[in-house]
């Protein structure tokens, strides 16, 4: 199994100017500013807070294994210290957090924009700031694609091993955007045989426009397995940069749960935070982090290395499994029983995962039929639990199956 499978839970950091703007990464282009206009976010960029160890560890507590860093995003600004640019920041941002994930046992992952909203050979298109100059500008996007591979071959040639990276978007032809831009625009296949040939491990995603090893769902959760290896990135509030007053922010259960189901369905949760401009993961975000580390901490057994069932759950529930172990995952609590379709007879014992107390069986006879005080039989083949009255007090109770 590869690590992306057995891990199934990464931490998403967005990070950059736009973090100061503090309302939303694509402020550049929702508010069509300028170079000069973006500018005093990119003067101020001066994160006296920035410590990576500190993310990552906030990374490992919640339960992650790995994280993925913003290197460029759409607005062009890099956070290492490119031969290619100047626009970047004044110190080399990225190999702190390469080592830092490293010492923490974290696999390190690069986000990397396809879109530049500020190469000067970036042809205008729908999504770009200036896209109501006119006359459109003449722009060579081969100069681009050259630039864009050069930063590409940088990243992944100076920090040593770099085990994932997200390409970030291809766009042609969708309806949304004027002049969308993909695999041709960017030299897909030639990009991606360089990246394998200087990372040949490295886990790459689908979003040059050409298929990668794995696909990615974004802020929402697919209703069945996706084809191959699958990953959904999900935010916290709806925005992935900084967006100091959005309060639009997923509960801790919800966000268990998320990660749960997509688990049950055979894919990963790449959960984004947004960094202030300080550098610092603000104190909302690591209050549910920490939330959802106090769940991982009881419960890692339900997800790490664990992938969908063949079982069909009961109403509100999702199963995963691992080998002979079967988690039931109880999104909403029943009065006292749980019917298991197909269970009966397949398992050996039961228990709650979160205190390894036992939940014990209850037999009835499938021809019996409710009455008074009596339950009534179930389909044949079906296993019944006795559940506490009690709802064990975590975001998600799971019952640990012990699989015969
Ligand atoms: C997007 C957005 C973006 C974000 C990303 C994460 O397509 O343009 O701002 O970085 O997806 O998946």
């Amino acid at each position: 199994m590869n690590w992306l499978i057995n891990d199934r839970f990464g931490m998403f950091v967005h990070w950059g100017p736009y973090s100061l703007a503090a309302r939303h990464e694509w402020v550049k282009s929702r508010e069509k500013l300028t170079d000069a206009q973006y500018q005093p976010y990119v003067d101020h960029f001066s994160p006296d807070l920035y410590d990576p160890a500190a993310w990552a560890r906030t990374a490992r507590a919640a339960g992650m294994r790995y994280a993925v860093l913003t290197t460029k995003h759409h607005d062009g600004f890099c956070l290492w210290d490119s031969d290619l640019t100047d626009y970047k920041a004044p110190r080399d941002l990225v190999e702190p957090f390469v080592a830092a994930c490293r010492a923490e046992g974290l696999k390190v992952g690069f986000y990397h924009s396809l879109i530049d909203w500020h190469h000067p050979e970036f042809p205008l298109d729908g999504t770009h700031p200036q896209r109501d100059v006119r006359p459109i500008p003449e722009r060579d996007v081969s100069v681009y694609r050259r630039y864009l591979h050069g930063q590409v071959r940088e990243l992944l040639t100076r920090y040593g091993t770099v085990d994932y990276l997200f390409f970030d978007f291809s766009y042609a032809g969708r309806s949304e955007w004027w002049g969308g831009k993909g695999p041709e625009d960017w030299g897909s296949e030639e990009l991606l045989a360089m990246v394998r040939e200087l990372q040949p491990d490295i886990l790459v995603n689908d979003r040059l426009g050409i298929p990668g090893d794995f696909v990615t769902p974004e802020q929402y959760q697919p209703s069945a397995p996706m084809p191959g290896l699958w990953e959904a990135c999900q935010t916290l509030n709806g925005s992935w940069g900084y967006d100091r007053d959005n309060l639009d922010y997923k509960s801790a259960d919800l966000l268990v749960k998320m990660l749960v189901d997509g688990v049950s369905k055979g894919g990963n949760l790449l959960l984004n935070v947004g960094p202030d401009g300080r550098g610092r993961i603000d104190p909302r975000a690591t209050a549910l982090l920490a939330r959802i580390g106090g769940w991982m901490e009881l419960h890692e057994r339900s997800i790490r290395g664990c992938g969908p069932a063949e079982y069909h759950p009961p109403a509100d529930c999702r199963y995963t499994r691992r080998g002979d172990r079967l988690y039931l995952h109880l999104f909403s609590w029943p009065l006292r029983h749980v019917h298991l379709d197909g269970l009966a007879g397949k398992v050996r014992y039961a228990q709650l995962l979160n205190d390894a107390s036992e939940i014990r069986f209850v037999s009835t006879d499938p021809d019996q039929e409710a009455q008074n005080t009596r339950m009534g039989g179930q389909a044949p083949g079906t296993l019944t639990l006795e559940l506490p009255v009690q709802r064990p007090d975590v975001l998600v109770p799971v019952v640990e199956l012990f699989l015969e």
